[in-house]
């Protein structure tokens, strides 16, 4: 089930650094967002607290609000292990776990979440996660094969399966075709307009051809200078922020003609 997300005031740090300042956005269930600035502008930073993956990190936390169909995921209670479960998270290089198969790549996220389910309904999970992926045909009869024989953008793919195996109302996506070919990158281009049927979709991309074609909303962030924090300039329908931006700190990102 798709949800949407509210964000609000929210401040990221590392340690006593401010990376990402008072950020409030909602983001539309069932659509594409595509979040797009210069590199260390907080993309990443802000999209790993949607998840409460910034957790993991160190010195790493976030003052604000994050909410899943009104629900706070910094609540008190609140597992950050079922969180990461409703929303997932697809990264920048494709990350299966080599020595293990694919089926079991595919599976991976189900059996971490404890979830118990048969043979029978495994192999269900795995043909359905695959078909929505758009992997299904290319590796049905290699299934027992581990994840590493795969190209990288079928890698990919199998990334996302993993991620929608679990039935997660929203995935967040960073950079997943930067170290793709053109040809794999245009199929996670057609698959991300096909997952937002069923899911949210937050996608940081540093091309913006890419952030025209697949999205319905983008987030221009920008930052002052090198150890200020990050900061959303300007947030819209996506035709409106490449083609009639408000602010020329956007007009000149968009159009190329930044620092
Ligand atoms: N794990 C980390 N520890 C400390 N600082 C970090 C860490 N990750 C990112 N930063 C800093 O936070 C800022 C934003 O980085 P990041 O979110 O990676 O930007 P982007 O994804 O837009 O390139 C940068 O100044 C970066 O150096
Ligand atoms: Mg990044």
């Amino acid at each position: 089930m798709s949800k949407r997300i509210d964000v609000e005031h929210l401040n990221v740090y590392y340690g006593d650094f401010l990376a990402v300042d008072d950020i409030s956005m909602g983001i539309d269930a069932r659509s594409v967002t595509a979040f797009i600035g210069p590199s260390g502008c907080g993309k990443s930073t802000f999209l790993r607290t949607l998840n409460r993956m910034h957790e993991v990190i160190p010195g790493a936390r976030a003052e604000g609000k994050v909410l899943l169909d009104g629900e706070d995921l910094y609540g008190p209670g609140v597992d950050p292990v079922v969180v990461r479960s409703m929303i997932g998270m697809v990264f920048q290089r494709p990350n299966p776990f080599p020595t293990m198969s694919i089926r079991d790549n595919v599976l991976a996220g189900v059996k971490l979440n404890s979830q118990r389910i048969s043979r029978s309904d495994a192999d269900d999970l795995v043909e359905r996660s695959l078909q929505g992926a758009n992997l299904w045909n290319e590796v049905k009869d290699r299934l027992d094969k581990p994840g590493s024989g795969l190209s990288g953008g079928q890698q990919q793919r199998l990334c996302i399966a993993r991620a929608i195996a679990v039935k997660p109302d929203v995935i967040l996506m960073d950079e997943p075709c930067s170290a793709l070919d053109p040809i794999s990158t245009l199929a996670i281009e057609d698959l991300i307009s096909e997952l937002k049927e069923e899911y949210t979709v937050v996608i940081v991309t540093h091309n913006m051809q890419q952030a025209s074609r697949v999205s319905d909303k983008t987030a221009f962030f920008n930052i002052a200078g090198t150890g200020k924090p990050g900061k959303l300039i300007e947030y819209g329908p996506t035709s409106e922020i490449f083609s009639n931006p408000h602010e020329k700190q956007t007009e000149d990102y968009v159009s190329g003609r930044f620092g």
